[in-house]
C-alpha cells in the first residue's frame, strides 16, 4: 500500500478541492461483498450464458430464464450486504462531499449503505415489473417462490433490470448525463467500462473537463485513456485509505 501514498494523496487532495464530485461504480466494488463480476475468470459470463438476460430469449423462454435469473441475481444479491467501499461512498455522500453515484450495478447496495443520490442506469433487482400489464411489484422471497413470477393479470413478471436488447431507462439515461457534464471530480470504480452506453458516461465527463480518478485493481478500457489519475487496489482498501487521507488533511 505505502508506494501508493503518494497516488492516494494526489487523489484526496483533487476530490477536496472539488466543487461537484461523482463516482461511476461497476460491478467490481460489489465483489467484496461476494457478489461475482460478469467478466474476468470468476465471471458471471464465463459459467452462465447471456442469453438468459437477453429480452427476446426472456420473452420466449421465461421458465428457463428465471431458473438462472433466481439462481444469479436472487439467491445471493438478496443476502449480500454492503462492504467498506460502499460505507464510505455513503458517509461522503451524508457529509455533503460526494453529489451523487451513477452505478452499472443492479445489486441495491449502495442503498442499502445509506446513500440516497443514486441513479441505477441498468435498473434493479428490488423490483419485478408485468410484461403484460407493466404493474410493478417488489422481489420479495415470497414473490419468487413460484418462477417464473405471474402478475395478477396473468402476466409473466421481469426483474426491472435491463436486459440486453433493452433500452436504457429514460429518467437514467438522462440523469446520468446530467450528472456528467457537472462533474469536476468523477471517482470511477470497479468497472471494465466495456459496455455501451453506460461508458459513455465517464467519457462525457472526461470531455466536460472532470478529473478521472479510477480504482480497480487489473486496467480496463478507461485507464489508459481518459483517467487522470489511476489506484490500482481493490474498492475497499482505496476508499478506506482515501477516507484517512481525506479526514487527516481536513480543514
Ligand atoms: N475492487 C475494484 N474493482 C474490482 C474488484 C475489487 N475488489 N474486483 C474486480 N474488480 C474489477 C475488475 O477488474 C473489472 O474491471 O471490476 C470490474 C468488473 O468488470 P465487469 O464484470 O465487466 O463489470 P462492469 O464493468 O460493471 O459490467 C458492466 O456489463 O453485463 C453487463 O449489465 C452488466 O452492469 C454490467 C455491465
Amino acid at each position: 500500500m505505502n508506494n501508493y501514498a503518494h497516488l492516494i494523496a494526489d487523489a484526496a487532495s483533487k476530490i477536496k478541492q472539488g466543487k461537484y464530485f461523482t463516482a461511476f461504480t461497476g460491478a467490481g466494488i460489489s465483489v467484496e461483498s461476494g457478489i461475482p463480476s460478469f467478466r474476468g475468470k470468476e465471471g458471471l459470463w464465463s459459467r452462465y450464458d447471456p442469453k438468459f438476460v437477453e429480452i427476446d430469449y426472456f420473452r420466449a423462454h421465461p421458465g428457463e430464464c428465471w431458473t438462472v435469473l433466481a439462481k444469479i441475481f436472487y439467491e445471493q444479491v438478496l443476502s449480500a450486504r454492503p462492504n467498506p467501499a460502499h460505507e464510505v461512498l455513503a458517509r461522503w455522500e451524508s457529509r455533503g462531499l460526494l453529489k451523487a453515484i451513477v452505478t452499472q450495478n443492479i445489486d441495491n447496495l449502495h442503498y442499502i449503505a445509506g446513500n440516497q443520490k443514486v441513479i441505477e442506469y441498468h435498473g434493479t433487482t428490488r423490483t419485478l415489473e408485468c410484461l403484460l400489464c407493466k404493474s410493478i411489484k417488489l422481489a420479495t422471497q415470497s414473490v419468487l417462490r413460484e418462477l417464473p413470477p405471474k402478475c395478477q393479470c396473468g402476466g409473466i413478471m421481469k426483474p426491472s433490470f435491463v436486459f440486453f436488447g433493452e433500452e436504457i431507462p429514460a429518467d437514467a439515461a438522462h440523469a446520468a448525463v446530467q450528472e456528467a457534464l457537472v462533474s469536476d471530480v468523477m471517482l470511477v470504480i470497479g468497472t471494465t467500462g466495456t459496455v455501451m452506453p453506460a461508458n459513455m458516461i465517464p467519457l462525457y465527463a472526461s470531455r466536460s473537463g472532470a478529473f478521472i480518478i479510477e480504482i480497480n485493481p487489473e486496467p480496463g478500457e478507461f485507464t489508459h485513456s481518459i483517467v487522470d489519475l489511476y489506484l490500482p487496489l481493490k474498492a475497499s482498501e482505496a476508499l478506506l485509505h482515501l477516507e484517512q487521507a481525506i479526514n487527516q488533511s481536513a480543514g
